[in-house]
């Protein structure tokens, strides 16, 4: 049974960063990479990470704190919280029981939720689980808060030049010969799979770290369309982390972006059977006036967006074929794909599903022919992921965020598509509607308290040197215990949680940067 909620969607939003970055052109000079590889060749500006006194409990901790307080909300209005993230620090604690300390001061413990984890879409996870409480009879009237938050910026463990039905066929704990306690020697596994395997990889430069908040409840600004989805879920080995004494990934990069343009296809073609069955007619993207992407680099949402328009060309193409077939006239099905473009990705059109994944040339020239509407559909979201990275859980939702950031006086009637994607792997495209809502819940208002110009700026730029020296820090530092951070809060906004020790029984310790800095700097949780 369903309750009464209407609209249901995001209420309020918080998005917080590390204010430590790094900036990707200089990464390309310390890395001895060609000039542009990480700026024009992956679409990235720059990096936030944490540093030694930040993890993904002290960034949700800002993010979640800081949403109550800004929107004014009591913590026990919340009635579920839940979080998703691939940053585990505790096999068995989840972050949400860190975060419950926000809640337990006001006595409120009855909090439903616990955390969602599948690489980068445990967000989308934890959305839909809460969106989904407060729709159905078990919603007590009270919000639901989500958290999304991950701490992307590793040394990647990279396995390169390798074809990907060597993991279909061939995945190395398949392979007879491979203890279970030995799948993990990294020498081992080249020697069996052929694979050229490095640590300092790559991957590197698509890192990134944030947590973002988002309260959940009826009448929202940011509406669900909650029976226009379309999901792909299979197994595959392009991103994962197995060896749990390490949190960096494995990772078959080339793989990765394949996978994640199959499970596009996959999706979008679901939505637009999901759209027509509701609509009666057939979906384009002239349907929807942005599109958000899951953005673990700039250059795969501009292949994602031309891929899009690619289905909606052949979409078109054979349906007007149809119609031709039965005599009825052509262009029924609304299509944005001009006679231009018809002309240069008809020569594309019989490849089969796999050819077209592997055409260089197709990628070209349907990035070519959609980049007009890349810029009006896409550009406006593209600012966080381009200046923080790769926010694993937060990535889609910090692409939101730059959309209100950008456009919140014009978005009200409008749809907005999302694609979220996870590795291993999980994939949902989902709709919103954006509506007119009263102070504190107005768009407007969001983009003021997330102050998203504000946040950028006040970033510190640190050298690939103290960057690299950081990872080292934090790599040592990894499923440690018995020790204190510095507590250096220097470049910290008033507000920050951050580490303060994780003592001999592993248990972790955070303090509060000082509102007010005339008073006593910190206040320990
Ligand atoms: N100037 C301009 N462009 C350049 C330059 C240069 N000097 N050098 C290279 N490029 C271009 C390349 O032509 C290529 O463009 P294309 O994609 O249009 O062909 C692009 O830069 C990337 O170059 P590659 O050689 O393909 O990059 P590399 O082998 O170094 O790896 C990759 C890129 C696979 C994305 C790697 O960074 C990675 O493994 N990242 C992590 C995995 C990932 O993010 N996957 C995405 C989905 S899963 C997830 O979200 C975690």
């Amino acid at each position: 049974m369903a309750s009464n909620a209407k609209n249901v969607g995001i209420l309020a939003m918080e998005i917080y960063f590390p204010p430590t970055c790094v900036q990707q052109e200089a990464l390309e000079a310390h890395d001895g990479v060609s000039r542009g590889k990480y700026t024009i060749g992956l679409g990235q500006d720059c990096m936030s990470f944490c540093t030694e006194v930040e993890d993904v409990i002290s960034m949700s901790l800002t993010a979640v704190t800081s949403l109550l307080e800004k929107y004014k909300i009591d913590p026990k209005q919340i009635g579920r919280l839940e979080v998703g993230s691939e940053s585990v620090i505790d096999k068995s604690k989840s972050i949400k029981t860190f975060l419950m300390q926000a809640f337990e001061e006001t006595g409120n413990t009855d909090i439903e939720g616990v955390d969602s984890t599948n690489a980068c879409y445990g967000g989308t996870a934890a959305l839909f689980n809460c969106v989904n409480w407060v729709e159905s009879c078990s919603w007590d009237g009270r919000y639901g808060l989500v958290v999304c938050t991950d701490n992307a910026t590793k040394r990647l463990i990279a396995l390169l030049n390798c074809h990907y039905t060597i993991f279909w066929t061939n995945s190395f704990h398949m392979c007879p010969r491979i203890s279970d306690t030995e799948i993990f020697t990294l020498s081992r596994f080249e020697q069996f799979s052929g694979v050229k395997v490095y640590a300092e990889g790559p991957a590197r430069p698509t890192g990134g770290a944030a947590a973002i908040a988002m309260l959940i409840g009826p009448d929202a600004p940011i509406a669900f369309e909650s029976k226009l989805r379309g999901s792909h879920m299979s197994h595959a080995y392009d991103f994962y982390k197995p060896n749990l004494a390490s949190e960096y990934p494995v990772v078959d990069g080339k793989l990765s972006q394949t996978c994640y343009l199959m499970a596009l296809d996959s999706c979008y073609k679901r939505f637009c059977e999901r759209f027509e069955i509701l609509e009666g007619r057939p979906f384009s993207m002239s349907d929807a006036e942005y599109f958000v992407f899951h953005s673990p680099y700039n250059k795969l949402v501009q292949k994602s967006f031309a891929r899009l328009y690619f289905n909606d060309f052949l979409k078109s193409t054979r349906g007007n074929l149809l119609l031709a077939n039965h005599g009825r006239p052509p262009n029924l099905i609304s299509s944005f794909v001009d006679e231009v473009a018809r002309e240069k990705l008809t020569p594309f059109s019989a490849l089969s599903g796999d050819e077209s994944f592997q055409s260089r040339d197709l990628e070209k020239v349907t990035q070519q022919v959609a980049k007009h509407l890349y810029d009006a559909k896409v550009q406006p979201t593209t600012l966080i992921p381009k200046q923080v990275g790769n926010m694993y859980t937060a990535s889609l939702y910090a692409a939101f965020v730059s959309l209100v950031h950008n456009k919140h006086t014009s978005l009200v009637g409008k749809r907005v598509v999302m694609f979220s994607y996870g590795s291993g792997l999980t994939a949902t495209m989902f709709s919103f509607q954006l509506r007119h809502c009263r102070h504190p819940f107005s768009l407007s208002n969001i983009a003021t308290v997330m102050n998203v110009s504000g946040k950028l700026k006040s970033r510190h730029e640190f050298a690939p040197e103290k960057f690299v020296e950081t990872l080292k820090l934090m790599e040592h530092r990894y499923g440690a215990k018995d020790f204190v951070t510095s507590k250096d809060t220097s470049v910290l906004a008033p507000g920050t949680y951050y580490l303060t020790e994780v003592d001999s029984m592993y248990r972790r310790f955070y303090a509060k940067k000082s509102e007010d800095i005339t008073k006593n700097p910190t206040n320990a949780l």
